[in-house]
């Protein structure tokens, strides 16, 4: 792991090429030489280890990672690596960061690292009943629950709560077991399912229903991590774009089909930095999204006001069962660089991390919707695919690209003609 002290602040790293850029961050936290190697390979998961990932296994798809700058996350300089296919989401987070910074930065919370197991029963006639001989057996339950990780036991996890729910379902009610298990630094999925599984089917027996389903919840809302900005109104062009944010919130908050995009735009930056880290994008964006729905009407996943002095403040807070051991973190090369750049020691600190650079991202959004609009930036920065698809190669990509925006006309048409005509130019 990385432990230099750096600023975050980088000027010019857009402007410079991959192999620059490499340099520069590699020497601003101190990467080890293993890890330059292997950014400098392009291909980001090589034979074996792609092979023991996944199941009939052809190839590997490289996905951008680029570097998000100008980050303070509770007082610490940071950069952060996202892995994203999406132009414009790192440039965001850089901006959002900026503008963040004389207002001290993001600052963070956690809740600790609870993940829940269900674990279902069915065919009870009497639910009531079943509920409280399950709840009678809490120490029974801890000691199966224990005994399935002694690891995750001797650093400081295990079993923490038992919770039984009876819900209505269309085929009647059901009794639902929670396992309430701190999983440490792992994400946790495995220690649980475990654990569900072997205490499964004690219950069928206290009970004398039918144990069905034992799996973890990705509505992981004992693990939650939370993030708070403070924009000053003078960072951001002042008090009518602040109110033009917090409109854009509102209409997210109120209304579902507002709310699925606003929430997207907090998942790109989410998305990106979990997916860096090796971790489960899916269970991650499935938690969020759940966790947005949790009044029972879905909503923004942020949330903003303006302060006392006139400062626009935005919060997240989101579950975030993330780990630095098991899945992909350890075993894929890419994820184990991204995360020697963090330098991060403990899940919970990663967990912080992503939750920032959700609220960024979302900042970003909204600051852009409420101002230019989103598709000058966009166009801008699509206009190098667009070129590219057009059959632009080396230096002609800057040169269409630079004319497409300069026309206003992000088109693969319009890029095709510009290229015949820059050919025919040179002759
Ligand atoms: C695009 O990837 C994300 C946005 O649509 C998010 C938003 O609308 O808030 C810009």
């Amino acid at each position: 792991m990385t432990t230099k002290t750096y600023s975050s602040r980088i000027t010019g790293l857009h402007t410079m090429t991959v192999a620059e850029r490499l340099k520069t961050v590699a020497d601003l936290v101190g990467l080890s030489d293993a890890a330059v190697a292997h950014l400098t390979d392009t291909a980001t998961v090589v034979g074996e280890v792609a092979d023991r990932m996944s199941e009939n296994v052809i190839g590997t798809l490289g996905i951008p990672v680029g570097i998000a700058t100008n980050l303070i996350i509770d007082g610490k300089e940071r950069v952060v690596p996202l892995a994203t296919e999406e132009s414009s989401v790192v440039a965001a987070v850089c901006n959002a960061a900026k503008q963040c910074r004389g207002g001290g930065g993001i600052s963070t919370s956690t809740s600790g690292p609870l993940m829940i197991a269900q674990v279902q029963l069915i065919n009870v006639s009497d639910p009531e009943n079943a509920r409280f001989k399950i709840l009678e057996h809490r120490e029974e339950i801890k000691a199966i629950c224990d005994e399935c990780d002694p690891v995750l036991l001797k650093f400081g996890g295990g079993f923490r709560e038992l919770e039984v729910r009876i819900i209505d379902s269309a085929q009647g009610p059901m009794v639902i077991t929670h396992l309430i298990v701190n999983t440490g630094d792992a994400m946790g999925a495995n220690a649980v399912n475990t654990m569900a599984e072997a205490v499964g089917p004690r219950i069928a027996e206290w009970t004398g229903g039918q144990v069905f389903l034992r799996i973890l919840s990705n509505l992981a809302d004992r693990r939650l991590a939370r993030a708070r900005g403070v924009w000053r109104a003078e960072d951001i062009g002042g008090p009518a774009v602040r109110d033009g944010i917090l409109a854009a919130f509102h209409f997210a908050d109120a209304d579902p089909y507002r709310a699925a995009t606003h929430n997207k735009g907090v998942m790109n930056g989410i998305t990106a930095a979990v997916l860096a880290t090796g971790n489960d994008t899916r269970a991650i964006e499935s938690g969020a999204h759940a966790y947005a729905a949790r009044t029972g009407r879905y909503r923004s996943m942020s949330k903003w006001e303006a302060d006392a002095d006139g400062n626009l403040v935005g919060v997240l807070e989101l579950p975030m069962a993330v780990g630095l051991i098991g899945g992909a973190t350890k075993i894929h090369p890419t994820a184990r660089a991204c995360l020697e750049i963090l330098g991060v020691e403990t899940a919970d600190e990663l967990a912080r991390i992503v939750v920032a650079i959700g609220l960024a991202q979302n900042y970003a959004a909204l600051k852009v919707l409420a101002t230019t609009g989103v598709q000058k930036g966009h166009m801008s920065l699509h206009s190098k695919n667009i070129a590219i698809m057009a059959g632009a190669e080396g230096a002609e990509i800057e040169a269409v690209a630079a004319r497409l925006v300069a026309d206003s006309k992000v088109r693969v048409d319009h890029a095709e003609a510009v290229l015949a005509e820059l050919r025919a130019k040179k002759g």
